[in-house]
């Protein structure tokens, strides 16, 4: 019998998920020092990260927080800009997402990693409303660490969230 495409899986594992995506720096993306610009950075890894959510749940997905995220390293104009990204932990309709950003430059041959960010996407219907997601299936140690960390990173993030809706509430 065929399967349903909205049958029901068992789970995902982190490859099922896994994305990457690079793109040629252009003038366009940069600050006058020839550099990427921070928010083109955010941009893409926001889509990098999107496409491993939409990988995992096979639905519409929106962002609902991206933790801390630094910029070690320039990016230059003509260097190559590689992200990947793939889901850490599921949880009932959200998804914990790590996206990498890489500089290659292929003149030299190198690449090295600029930034990490893990981020947040919560699965939606239609109706804009959170649906659940399929549990993830981790096999490795790596994947199996970044699962349990993916607890407290969530509980943390969980309490920031609060405590920003608490101080608009005041100041609202
Ligand atoms: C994200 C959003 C769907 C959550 O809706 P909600 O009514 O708060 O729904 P719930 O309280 O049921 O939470 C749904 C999930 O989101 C998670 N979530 C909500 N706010 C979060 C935050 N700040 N950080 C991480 N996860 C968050 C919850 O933990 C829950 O996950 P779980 O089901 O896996 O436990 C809603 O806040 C929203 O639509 N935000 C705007 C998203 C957006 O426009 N993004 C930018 C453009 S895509």
């Amino acid at each position: 019998m065929r399967k349903s495409k909205t049958q029901r899986v068992a789970g995902r594992t982190p490859a099922e998920t896994r994305a990457e995506m690079s793109q040629v720096v252009l003038p366009n993306d940069a600050n006058p020092l020839g550099n990427i610009l921070g928010g083109t950075v955010m941009h893409l890894i926001d889509i990098a990260g999107a496409i491993a959510a939409h990988r995992h749940a096979r639905s519409y997905v929106v962002t609902a927080a991206v933790d801390y995220l630094d910029f070690t390293r320039p990016i230059r104009v003509g260097q190559v800009i590689l992200l990947r990204s793939e889901v850490t932990r599921a949880f009932r309709t959200s998804m914990e997402v790590e996206v990498k950003v890489y500089l290659e430059d292929y003149i030299r041959g190198e690449r090295c990693l600029t930034s990490s960010a893990f981020v947040t996407y919560v699965a939606v219907g239609e109706d804009l409303k959170p649906i659940p997601v399929p549990p993830l299936i981790v096999h490795t140690a790596a994947e199996k660490r970044r699962y349990r960390e993916a607890l407290g990173r969530r509980r943390r993030r969980l309490a920031l969230a609060a405590q920003a809706r608490r101080r608009c509430e005041q100041e609202s």
